[in-house]
């Protein structure tokens, strides 16, 4: 099992979101690590597997998508990999910590860079089309859960790099919302 495999089953399994977003998420976490040593290797591992949880083939009701995601990895997928013992337990760590409504703080530097990339694109017009993408047809409770998560995550970024995307992610954020609600009369 190489990485390849593994971002081919998150292109199968991941419902047309999961590749994608992985894919913006290590972007991130390349640019907010840019001046941190750190195992990047584990970081990809990491992040193709932090939402495997949240895909109908893996997921359970009850069990937070996090924890998983982090169970699937540890059982089906870190021990056929060349990885050592060390460093399947920090990708596995990384993967439970990166939800933002965990209040526990991260474990590793890889742990932080892989929850801080996931926050990012929760920000931002990308943030904003993502949640309107996962539905339902109802603008509001888009717009509600919009608000809940920037709310959720403001704030809370801690690497330098992190801090100034998310500066000018919550600009842009407010723009666009400032504009959905002048064009919709505040009605949604
Ligand atoms: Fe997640
Ligand atoms: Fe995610």
């Amino acid at each position: 099992m190489d990485i390849e495999r593994i971002k081919q089953m998150t292109l199968e399994e991941g419902q047309g979101w999961g590749f994608a977003h992985s894919c913006r998420v290590l972007k991130l976490a390349d640019l907010i690590g840019a001046e941190l040593n750190y195992n990047r290797e584990v970081v990809e591992y990491a992040v193709y597997l932090h939402d495997w949880g949240a895909f109908p083939t893996y997921f359970q009701v009850g069990v937070h998508h996090a924890l998983r995601s982090r169970q699937v990895a540890q059982e089906e997928i870190l021990p056929y990999t060349n990885l050592s013992v060390a460093d399947q337990k920090i990708v596995a760590e990384a993967i439970e910590l990166h939800d933002y409504r965990d209040p526990r703080p991260h474990t590793t530097v890889e742990s932080l860079l892989v929850r801080e990339a996931d926050w990012l694109d929760m920000l931002g017009v990308i943030g904003i089309v993502r949640e309107m993408a996962w539905g339902p047809n109802n603008l509001r409770q888009c717009y509600e859960r919009i608000l809940a998560r920037r709310e959720g995550i403001q704030g809370r970024l801690t690497i330098p790099q992190a801090r100034e995307m998310e500066i000018e992610r919550l600009a842009r954020m407010e723009a666009v919302l400032a504009q959905l609600q002048e064009e919709s009369f505040g009605i949604l």
